[in-house]
């Protein structure tokens, strides 16, 4: 492991991306950001000559193609951010034996389970995006041992745009709002995920000997629906004064509000398994949906 190499973080643009490239500046960890611009990781070419010039300690695939309702019809843009970059990646590490941290979602698994998906359960997308994320998992999986996968769900964050800066958009422009209350799931900042991202970087730098390999899953708690998730958003959102006034929220089932793209009804996240071989903490979304609040408003 040469952890005098910097770490290598695709996609940097995105709301996860932007947060591990902040939170690593702030902790003078030696890391090189790149956005789609600089590397677009469908590039196989590309990405071969950047890993093989930079020898990065460790890579963070922070890129991705996520516009779940498009996915349907670009279907080929999909994939090939989704499975062909990710294969990209773990191929170039592979050849430079360098480790891959991969970022997946909730949406690989179909929602009929009644409790929270654990890492062992069975997947079974219900879109294009969900089953591009899957292909991606498994292309790094056949590519390179020495991966972690990580799961996220519902995420949120400063940077970017999410169904927090859409909430209080249709807050500020509305007397009230319909949103839809028969999905559950769990919400996750970002800026979370940059954490966890960074501790296990570190303890990958560290040593790889000790890490214990594989697909992860990490989310904020508690659970709760998208209606509950707004409430949460438009109360905080009043309390720290960045809206004036709560409007009602009125929950509304997802045929009420259909989309292209068919989501899970339970994407809840079960994250024992992170927490307990990484020791780290449940993360909180509530805590992180405030410290975001307070930083659209600066
Ligand atoms: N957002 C969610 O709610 C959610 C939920 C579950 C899991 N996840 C997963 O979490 C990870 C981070 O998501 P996020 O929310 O940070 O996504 P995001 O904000 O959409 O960021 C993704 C970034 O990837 C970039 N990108 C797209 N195509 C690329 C390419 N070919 N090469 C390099 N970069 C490319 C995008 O650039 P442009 O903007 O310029 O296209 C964007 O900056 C992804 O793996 C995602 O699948 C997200």
């Amino acid at each position: 492991m040469k952890d005098k190499f910097p770490i290598l973080l695709t996609g940097a643009g995105g709301q996860v991306g932007y947060e591990v490239n902040r939170l690593a500046s702030e902790r003078g960890c030696s890391l090189i950001a790149l956005t789609r611009q600089q590397l677009d990781i469908g590039d196989g070419e590309a990405v071969e000559q950047i890993v093989s010039q930079l020898h990065p300690s460790l890579v963070i695939n922070a890129a991705a193609y996520t516009a779940v309702d498009k996915a349907e019809n670009e279907v080929e843009a999909a994939m090939r951010v989704n499975r062909q970059g990710p294969a990209n990646l773990a191929a170039s590490c592979h050849n430079h034996q360098i480790p891959l941290i991969h970022l997946s979602t909730d949406y690989v698994f179909d929602g009929n389970k009644a409790g929270a998906y654990d890492e062992n359960d069975s997947v079974a997308p219900t879109g294009v995006y969900g089953r591009s994320k899957w292909e991606g998992e498994e292309e790094v999986r056949t590519r390179l041992k020495e991966h972690l996968i990580i799961r996220v769900s519902w995420v949120f964050g400063p940077h970017g745009n999410n169904f927090v800066k859409t909430m209080l958009r249709l807050a500020a422009e509305r007397d009230e709002l319909r949103v839809v209350a028969d999905q559950q799931g769990c919400p996750t900042c970002a800026t979370h995920i940059a954490e966890a991202l960074l501790t296990l970087a570190e303890k990958i730098t560290k040593g790889i000997d000790d890490i214990a390999w594989g697909t992860y899953h990490f989310c904020g708690l508690p659970e709760t629906t998208w209606h509950g998730f707004a409430e949460t958003i438009i109360e905080e959102a009043c309390k720290i004064g960045l809206l004036d006034h709560v409007i009602p929220i009125h929950p509304i089932t997802t045929s009420d509000y259909p989309t292209p793209a068919r989501r899970p009804q339970n994407s809840a996240l079960d994250c024992r398994k992170i927490m307990n071989t990484f020791d780290m903490k449940f993360p909180n979304w509530q805590e992180g949906l405030t410290t975001m609040l307070k930083t659209v408003m600066k």
